[in-house]
């Protein structure tokens, strides 16, 4: 029931028609029983955007594409992580001690990553190979990096993986190298894989068994070609709609300082999911 001490929060991006979020946040804020909502909203402008949730009293807010590093200066406090990230994908207002809004931006990509893993794997210690080198790579990436993981990086463009692995203290791995790397894990973060073309592999399916874990953050389709071919070589495999669900896991918690109601948020994820057609799904 939506009434005059109703909580905001919602979700900035362009498009944000596809966002899964409002689904989950607002099932989380039902079974937390919070009078908050969750919206999506498509400001032409950032900084517009951000003045009007500032000006409206919203809570919290989820920044998805193509905003996550344009709303970076108009902030008052960056969390270390997300400074080091360089996207912020989740906004907090609270007040001063003299009643004055602030607003902190943090980003919660790098712990859904770590948590969706962690639920196979220890990261400490572990050795990871990451496809990719844009910006969930560098979520991704920085996570690992506080997990105490050892970082291997592959891209298609190799300047860019060079550049990425010299940021995380990683090595960079060349199209000609990636026969011989073992690991124990393997995370796509390119859009390979992704619908309309779900057919096609980031990697050579015949390299999957030098992994014993492989996690897929695309999550149109669900079961991606390669988790399909990561599964036939005996590898335990994470789909994309884990990422997906611990980041705003994190989020929830941040906003509301409850535990986040995991079960009823993947459940609200896949229900929404698979009354979809197969359609692009980048983001949160
Ligand atoms: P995001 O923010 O979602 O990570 P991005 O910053 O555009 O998106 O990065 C996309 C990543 O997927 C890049 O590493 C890109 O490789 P390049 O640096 O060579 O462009 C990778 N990628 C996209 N399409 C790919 C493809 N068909 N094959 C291999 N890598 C691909």
């Amino acid at each position: 029931m939506i009434n005059g001490t109703t909580r905001l929060f919602g979700i900035i991006g362009n498009p944000v028609t596809h966002s899964l979020s409002p689904v989950m946040h607002n099932a989380a804020f039902a079974a937390l029983g919070l009078n908050a909502v969750y919206l999506p909203m498509q400001p032409k402008d950032p900084e517009e955007g951000y003045r009007g949730l500032r000006a409206l009293g919203f809570v919290g807010v989820s920044i998805t594409v193509p905003f996550k590093v344009a709303i970076i200066p108009l902030l008052d406090h960056i969390d270390p992580v997300a400074d080091k990230i360089g996207a912020v994908n989740t906004l907090l207002f609270h007040e001063d001690a003299q009643g004055a809004t602030l607003c902190t931006g943090y980003n919660t990509d790098w712990i859904g990553s770590n948590h969706a893993l962690e639920t196979e794997i220890d990261l400490a210690g572990s050795t990871v190979l990451i496809l990719g080198a844009g910006g969930a790579a560098r979520a991704v990436g920085f996570g690992l990096v506080q997990a105490g993981a050892t970082i291997l990086v592959h891209n298609r463009t190799e300047s860019k993986g060079r550049r990425l692995a010299g940021q995380l203290d990683a090595t960079c791995i060349t199209a000609k190298e990636l026969v011989d790397v073992r690991a124990d894990v393997l995370i796509n973060t390119t859009s390979v894989g992704m619908a309309p073309d779900h057919q096609a592999l980031p990697i050579d399916a015949k390299l999957l068994a030098h992994f014993s874990v492989v996690m897929d953050i695309v999550y149109a389709p669900l079961q991606t070609a390669l988790l399909r071919a990561a599964e036939a070589c005996g590898c335990r495999t994470v789909d994309g709609t884990q990422m997906l669900l611990h980041q705003g896991a994190a989020q929830c918690t941040l906003w509301t300082g409850c535990e986040a109601p995991l079960a009823v948020m993947r459940h609200a994820l896949l229900k929404e999911l698979s009354s979809r057609d197969i359609s692009p799904a980048t983001g949160t």
